[in-house]
């Protein structure tokens, strides 16, 4: 998995079978995108000359360090190539264009694109790759985002509890395992995208290790208020944003009308606002629980539950939840989004569907991903 913060990729080795529906991790390990490939996948966010070759570089790049991940989860587990069904790789998104979104045109397709070079990888480790996982869910109609509910479910659903999963990557994202059975997921909005964006800019250090900085500041409420304004944060149901939509240049836009802040109080203030939006994300499920009391429990994963401002600030917004991390499941943070790729490229090899339509507003169940073989 490489998500939004494009920090680098997180793998796990999981095993399918023995009971668990969500499989058993033996390994994990864990690669930082080098610096060039980095700086040449934050560019191809936005459109530019020469796009077709330099995204057939990076996906290649990129497929090198899927690679070396992949050779550190083997190493580390004594296991051979031939022993491992396939490689779930999800590839960096720089594109994100379901139906209905904003910038495309009444004839325009709807598309999704994650770069990647998945026969590189084929080739790299001797194993089979699956990979675009979304395309086919778009093509059936729906967001083709998000697609880890089902997996959260499988690892983390309760009958007749509600619990939430929230997933603080570069972006937040939120499912919602109802009481009554029903399964929701959409992004809340930003995660750590500003706060790390901000936070390189006045610091240095590529993300504030622990919230240890932000937490020296206060939150300024009237531009709390403003950046909360943004139409994404009122809208309901299935939804998904990125980087396109939340960046520094849309933060810097508003604090104009905010002069003379202090950095640190900016930090605290985009604390405040992914733990605020997450918290109304929440609160605005119908969770099948009495009014007012929210789910029982809100576990937390990503990065982002590393950054105590972040899960300090949902456990106080949240009195009548339990708020906790999915390490307290046995899950360490960083594993759960790799493990919902190796889930999804299990149910691809079974034939199975891994799209839930009640998320992404499919037509219809389907098969999701391209198989590479061995
Ligand atoms: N020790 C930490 N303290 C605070 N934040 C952290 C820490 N470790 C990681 N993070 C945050 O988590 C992000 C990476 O999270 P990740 O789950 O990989 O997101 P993504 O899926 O978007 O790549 C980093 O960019 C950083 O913001
Ligand atoms: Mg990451």
């Amino acid at each position: 998995m490489s998500g939004t913060s494009l920090d680098g990729v997180d793998g796990v080795l999981v095993e399918f079978g023995g009971g668990t529906e969500a499989g058993r991790v033996f390994a994990d390990a864990s690669a930082p995108l080098p610096e060039p490939l980095r700086a040449l996948l934050l560019d191809l966010q936005q459109p530019g000359p020469d796009e077709l070759h330099r995204a057939a570089q990076a996906g290649a790049a990129l497929a090198d360090v899927y690679a070396a991940v992949v050779e550190q989860l083997l190493e580390r587990s004594g296991t051979a190539p031939s022993q491992v069904a396939a490689i779930g790789a999800h590839g960096q998104t720089v594109r994100h264009m379901p139906p209905g979104h904003p910038r495309l045109g009444p004839h325009e397709a709807p598309y999704t694109l994650q770069l990647l070079a998945p026969a590189r990888l084929a080739e790299a480790t001797g194993i089979a790759v699956v990979a675009d996982f979304r395309s086919r869910d778009i093509a059936a109609g729906g967001q083709g985002a998000p697609l880890v509910p089902a997996f959260h479910r499988a690892a983390f659903g309760l009958p007749g509890m509600a619990v939430g999963v929230v997933n603080i990557g570069g972006i937040a994202n939120l499912t919602a395992l109802c009481a009554d059975g029903a399964l929701r997921g959409f992004d809340t909005g930003p995660g750590n995208v500003l706060l790390d964006g901000w936070c390189a800019r006045h610091t240095g250090a590529r993300y504030d290790a622990g919230g240890a900085w932000g937490r020296q500041g206060r939150v300024v409420p009237a531009l709390l208020a403003e950046l909360l304004a943004d139409p994404y944060f009122g809208r309901t149901g299935a939804r998904s944003t990125g980087r396109d939509h939340f960046n520094l240049a849309w933060l810097d836009e508003r604090l104009a009308r905010h002069p003379g802040l202090r950095p640190v109080d900016v930090q605290a203030t985009l604390a405040a606002l992914t733990v605020d939006s997450i918290a109304r994300a929440v609160e605005g499920v119908p969770w099948g629980t009495p009014a007012g009391t929210g789910p029982q429990r809100l576990w937390v994963c990503g990065g982002g539950a590393h950054n105590r401002a972040l899960l300090d600030g949902l456990a106080q917004r949240l009195p009548a939840t339990t708020v906790g991390t999915t390490a307290e499941l046995g899950w360490p943070v960083q594993w759960v989004e790799a493990a919902a790729f190796a889930w999804l490229a299990h149910q691809t090899l079974l034939g199975q569907p891994g799209n839930a339509t009640e998320v992404t507003g499919a037509r219809g169940p389907r098969i999701l991903g391209a198989i590479y073989l061995a």
